[in-house]
């Protein structure tokens, strides 16, 4: 598995705005979705492409466009919608399944409740969407489900990660298939009810609202 820290001071600004406990939910979301494109350049690096010809004003050239079949773009429900935009709008030619993953706060173990992926994921890139790494559980449990149908090369965009949950992540691939992880910042570590710290509370709350 591969790791990848953007490490870059307007991300960094970002990231502190989206941890201030008095950032409203409508800052909230600008600022998830304006991190995303950032951080989807880098997740984007290995995107396959395949040549071709292109007429310019002034002469015929050799180009590049994205390959066949397009990648597919899993964001985890609920978090991870608020990154969708933000992919889609550097990689508009990809499609777009669906997790939704909920982790029990008692036990941390991730249920998942609904599941609208492609049955043949084989040849596709995977860019699987979630703002928190934090046990690592809802990440494995997406990055199997895409394995399973076929995928072999997955990049993971994350906004904060705990380093227990890149660990379990890392172990959990072992090496099964060419993963990627990258992610805005390694917060310290989890705490005892398993979030990220300092880490900027619950995504998905924060987004859309306590449940
Ligand atoms: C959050 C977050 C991740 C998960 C991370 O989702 O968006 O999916 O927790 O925790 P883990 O690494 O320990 O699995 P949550 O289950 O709170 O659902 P939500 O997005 O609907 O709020
Ligand atoms: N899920 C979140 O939204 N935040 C955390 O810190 C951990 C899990």
């Amino acid at each position: 598995m591969h790791l990848h820290v953007a490490n870059h001071p307007l991300i960094d600004h970002k990231v502190t705005v989206l941890r201030d406990a008095s950032t409203p939910s409508p800052t909230f979301r600008l600022l998830v979705d304006e991190l995303v494109t950032l951080l989807a350049y880098e997740a984007t690096r290995n995107v396959r492409v395949v040549e071709r010809e292109v007429t310019t004003p002034l002469t015929v050239t050799r180009g590049t466009k994205i390959a066949s079949p397009a990648p597919i773009i899993v964001p985890i429900l609920r978090a991870g919608l608020g990154m969708l935009d933000g992919m889609t709008r550097l990689l508009p030619s990809a499609e777009v399944g669906f997790l939704g993953l909920k982790r029990d706060e008692e036990t941390l173990e991730a249920i998942t409740y609904a599941n609208r992926l492609p049955e043949d994921l084989s040849g596709r890139q995977v860019f699987v969407l979630d703002p928190m790494l934090a046990t690592g559980g809802s990440l494995i449990a997406a990055i199997d489900y895409v394995l399973e149908r076929g995928a072999t090369d997955v990049t993971c965009v994350c906004l904060l990660a705990a380093p227990e949950g890149i660990e379990n992540v890392r172990a959990a691939v072992g090496d099964r298939a060419d993963v990627s992880i990258v992610v805005a910042c390694v917060d310290e570590k989890l705490n005892e009810v398993g979030y990220i710290v300092p880490g900027l509370g619950d995504a998905g709350d924060r987004l859309y609202g306590v449940v």
